[in-house]
């Protein structure tokens, strides 16, 4: 049976391509997509997610989510690496239907998994304000999801620390506090960060052949993504980018492209190392420790990167 995900997203060049994923895989059901501010504003992020849905005929519900982080200022949108409004050089028509739930993204949330308790799992690729608004709404949704997979963090694995700062991650560096909810909750998180999502990379080839060979999808995803890839390739050096967000909808899929490790994890929340992520790998007594009291969470931090850009390409391809 397929699995049932709520997808919460900030699309975001990678996300689009992540939803595209996600809505390819037979063995994913999107109900939903929530939308979250962090790539561009929960204005445009919506829209985006509306037109994207729209388009390419993914039947979820749009449901809008928060605005900006609980406590921290706001960061802003990553103009630099989405463009101006979140989908590169490509505009969302300003005139489209806006067809959205009346909900806030963390009563859906709620609300689904208590009409489905053990069934869905929550994806999570932007910032994690939604999930933890959802936590603090309704204490017991830890108990009716079945588990949280995030894109977001960092743990320094092959030399991946940060993207934003030198030591933090962009989704959690928006959020930290959020993060450190949803890290320390009593459900299981699996995370898979830059440790892994560095280690997967979509050359400029594979996106144009891509193009060449997935008909209106893989043009869509070609022309979505080059504003993207004049990012990676004038800030990076590189012709190509890193999957990042499709990654964490190729774990839900196929689990097996990653190998995790056990251990709570904390965040960062102020000072020059805000947004870093630390997880505790070792059964040590510690006479002050602020993560043994907390879940074990699974961070990836190894991938098959041929056998995932494979996963996405037969997929992306059975949408054409
Ligand atoms: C993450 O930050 C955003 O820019 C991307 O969409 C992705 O979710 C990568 O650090
Ligand atoms: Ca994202």
């Amino acid at each position: 049976m397929a699995e049932k995900i709520i997808f919460d997203t900030d699309p975001g060049i990678d996300d689009a391509m992540a939803l595209l994923f996600a809505h390819a895989l037979p063995n994913i059901d999107m109900m939903a997509i929530t939308t979250v501010y962090g790539n561009g504003t929960i204005e445009d992020c919506t829209r985006n997610a509306c037109f994207l849905n729209d388009k390419f005929n993914m039947g979820a519900t749009v449901v809008r989510g928060a605005e900006g982080p609980i406590t921290r200022d706001p960061v802003g949108p990553t103009v630099v690496v989405h463009g101006e409004h979140g989908l590169g050089t490509v505009e969302a028509p300003a005139d489209q239907p806006i067809n959205i739930d009346p909900r806030p993204a963390h009563v859906y949330m709620s609300e689904m998994t208590r009409a489905h308790p053990g069934e869905i799992t929550l994806v999570a690729v932007g910032p994690l304000t939604n999930l933890a608004l959802a936590l603090e709404y309704d204490p017991e949704i830890v108990n009716n999801v079945k588990e949280v997979v995030i894109m977001g963090a960092a743990f320094g694995e092959q030399g991946h620390s940060g993207n934003i700062s030198p030591v933090a991650e962009a989704n959690i560096y928006d959020d930290p506090h959020a993060a450190d909810q949803v890290f320390t909750a009593d459900w299981h998180v699996v995370i898979v960060g830059l440790d892994v999502t560095h280690q997967t990379f979509f050359t400029g080839e594979y996106l144009d052949k891509l193009r060449d060979e997935a008909g209106d999808v893989g043009q869509f995803i070609w022309d979505v993504s080059r504003f993207y890839l004049k990012f990676y390739s004038e800030r990076v050096g590189v012709n190509g980018c890193h999957v990042h967000d499709p990654s964490a909808v190729a774990y839900v899929a196929d689990p097996s492209l990653f190998t995790t490790r056990k251990g709570p994890v904390r965040v960062v929340t102020d000072g020059p190392a805000i947004g870093m992520t630390i997880q505790k790998t070792d059964d040590k007594f510690y006479h002050h420790d602020q993560w043994s009291s907390n879940r074990a969470q699974s961070v990836c931090v190894g991938v098959e990167n041929e056998r995932l850009l494979k996963l996405y390409w037969d997929s992306i391809l059975s949408l054409a």
